[in-house]
């Protein structure tokens, strides 16, 4: 990241440049820059370095020796306008007749960097970046966690302040293109950038990560705590551990009987056998935190098929037919039913169809809907529970009207009289609740083909009479 400098800082910049003009003067002539361009040009801050000003035995300033020939001895260091357009680290001149430098004791490795000295810089003609410094030059991070240093090029009136940025060890800490220092595992790396206008001019960012504070689960809550399946299906609570940002979120479940309900890592339980047995969830990063769930293992139904009896499809409380049973309107039962139609209206009577094909879905909403309204005893009275009606058989119409006092009309009569003539019964007569489970309607009939309704016309009985079977629910 790039800032502007700020007045004050430019004001002691001239400052310190001007001191730095005045130390040259007394000194004599600079090392030429080979510029040619002037004959007065500002040496370089390394060649500024006299032990004699008193300004070489500071530790951490630019024009400070290091030892093993290191020529970048701190971040934000000077480098000198070359020929060529060339740039070269500065190395101080401590001049003849004076003492060598004394070298600055060396910082342990593992001690962040001190922030280098403000010193005078010749920024040359103000078109080329000759200092990078930093905000700050020790970082800090946790494994995964990211800060970034802010980065100033000097001059500030150089055009091109782009920034390259490198990690001496990606493993311990990776650095963007803009400066975003990341901690990969626990270590310690430099982190450099460099002008891209002067690669020579640069500043070192000592990175230390450290291992990341661990955020620890302090709540577990499921989403239910009461699981029914049945043999071979699975169910799966969810899990809620708190906070969300905790680090090691980590379930582990555990079935108290594993014969009648397994449970995977994941929590998903499957039943196995027929019985009851809990299952049970534990943090693993806060052992102490549990939750239970209280299954239940039911048999799973059996896959029914149509009940066939004497070639009669048996459709009662007794029988039921498959969810899955879908056949929509038997033709032939439609057919009859056209037939009787257009007999009753020879007859002057009207047969209008109130209710036909009934899908299992659609019966299980009426029925619903009735155990609503009156009760479960009551419905099961007149409304047959989702797989026990001849409507899904689609072999069962209602005509015209719902009321029982519909059988007392010519409509009622005409049907009780001549639908067996059409192939049909009247299903559930008066009087006969015991045996087929329904109360009277005198509105539906039931297709049997014409054979067996002449017969159990002429027989009198009801269809659980004719068979020998029970209409009964199971429970
Ligand atoms: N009303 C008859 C019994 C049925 O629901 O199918
Ligand atoms: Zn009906």
């Amino acid at each position: 990241m790039k800032c502007n400098l700020h007045a004050s800082a430019w004001l002691a910049l001239l400052l310190a440049a001007a001191l730095l003009f005045t130390a040259c003067a007394e000194k004599g002539p600079a090392d030429p820059v080979g510029s040619g361009e002037s004959d007065s040009e500002i040496t370089d801050v390394g060649q500024t370095a006299d032990p004699a000003q008193g300004s070489s035995d500071e530790p951490g300033t630019t024009a400070d020796p290091q030892p093993g020939g290191d020529v970048d001895p701190q971040p934000g260091v000077v480098t000198d306008p070359q020929p060529g357009g060339q740039t070269e680290i500065t190395e101080p001149d401590p001049g003849p007749g004076t003492e060598p430098v004394t070298d600055p004791p060396t910082e342990p490795a593992d001690e962040p960097a001190e922030e280098p000295v403000t010193e005078p810089v010749d920024f040359g003609d103000g078109t080329r970046v000759v200092q990078v410094t930093l905000d700050k030059y020790t970082v800090t991070v946790a494994v995964g966690e990211s800060d970034m240093p802010w980065v100033t090029m000097l001059p500030t009136t150089a055009p091109e302040k782009g920034e390259i940025w490198t990690s001496d060890n990606t493993e311990i800490a990776t650095v963007n293109s803009w400066g975003k220092i990341t901690g990969v595992t626990e270590g310690k790396c430099k982190v450099t950038v460099r002008s891209k206008d002067n690669p020579d001019a640069k500043a070192v960012v000592d990175v230390e990560v450290v291992p990341k504070e661990l955020i620890h689960v302090t709540g577990l809550t499921l989403d239910k705590y009461e699981v029914t399946v049945q043999v071979g299906l699975s169910d799966m609570p969810w899990v809620t551990m708190t906070p969300a940002n905790a680090d090691d979120k980590s379930e582990i479940w555990e079935s108290s009987n594993p014969s009648i309900a397994s449970v995977d890592k994941y929590g998903r339980i499957k039943g196995l056998n027929v019985g009851v047995c809990t299952v049970t969830v534990q943090s693993h990063d806060n052992p102490l935190l549990t939750a239970t769930v209280n299954v239940k293992v039911v048999e799973k139904p059996r896959v029914m098929e149509p009940t066939y009896i004497e070639g009669i499809l048996v459709v009662n409380k007794t029988y039921a037919l498959p969810s899955t049973y879908n056949p929509g309107v038997d033709p032939t039962a439609q057919a009859a039913l056209d037939a009787m139609t257009a007999a009753a209206a020879e007859d002057g009577i009207e047969l209008i169809v109130k209710s036909g094909f009934r899908s299992y879905d659609l019966q299980t909403t009426l029925y619903n809907n009735y155990v609503g309204r009156d009760g479960q005893t009551e419905a099961d009275r007149y409304s047959a529970r989702p797989g026990h009606s001849e409507h899904q058989a689609g072999l069962a119409f209602d005509l015209n009207s719902f009321e029982q006092t519909f059988g007392s009309t010519p409509e009622g009569k005409w049907i009780a009289e001549h639908c067996w003539e059409f192939g049909f019964i009247l299903r559930y007569p008066a009087d006969k609740e015991e045996i087929t489970g329904f109360m009277y309607e005198p509105w539906h009939v039931r297709f049997i083909g014409k054979t067996i309704s002449q017969k159990m016309k002429e027989s009198g009985q009801c269809l659980e009479e004719y068979l020998g079977i029970t209409s009964a629910y199971a429970q």
